[in-house]
């Protein structure tokens, strides 16, 4: 199923989002790892745009077919501006975006669940699909984060590419 329409039926390409707080610069690395195995060489028909959440909103949300959700965890929670971003996006998306495939990654200083949980909750409400186990970066940061999260974004990108979505 397609959720945009481009008016350009010749080329079919897909169009994956990519919505990530990125408010430090382990949290930048993380959202560039997830781009950049999006755009793995090997994933052809995908164009891959990547906004902060204060810069995302339901225009965003409804022109593209699938979405990559990034997160720190704050107090518990997903960030104030993924949030915003949710706040903004749920009704203008809620009877249009049903079945839209998504995943999600959070970089926790500690713990990550109730991020979990809230992004689930409001994805739930939303219907969006889930099509890759969420990622939690927890605890001290290391490198391989940056392995997980590019392996997230390729292969969300693949998956899309392929027509598994
Ligand atoms: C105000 C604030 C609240 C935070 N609350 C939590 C929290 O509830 N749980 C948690 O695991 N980490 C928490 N953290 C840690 C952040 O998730 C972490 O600093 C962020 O992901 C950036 O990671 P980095 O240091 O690798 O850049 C908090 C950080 C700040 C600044």
């Amino acid at each position: 199923m397609s959720f945009s329409d481009h008016g350009d039926e010749m080329t079919e390409r897909k169009q994956l989002l990519i919505v990530a707080h990125a408010p430090s610069p382990n949290t930048l690395r993380l959202r560039e790892a997830v781009a950049g195995g999006a755009r793995h060489e090997d994933v052809e028909a995908v164009d891959v745009k990547v906004l902060p959440p204060l810069e995302a909103g339901p225009d965003d949300v409804l022109a593209c077919d699938g979405i990559i959700l990034g997160t720190t965890e704050n107090l518990a929670y997903m960030s104030g501006a993924l949030k915003d971003f949710f706040d903004r996006s749920y009704y203008p998306c809620l009877e249009k975006t049903q079945g839209l495939p998504f995943a999600f990654y959070i970089r926790a200083g500690m713990d990550g669940t109730g991020t979990r949980r809230a992004i689930e909750s409001i994805t739930t409400g939303l219907r969006w699909r889930l099509v890759q186990d969420p990622l939690v970066c927890k605890g001290e940061y290391r490198a391989e984060f940056e392995d997980q999260c590019r392996e997230l974004g390729l292969y969300m990108a693949a998956g899309l590419d392929a027509g598994l979505f």
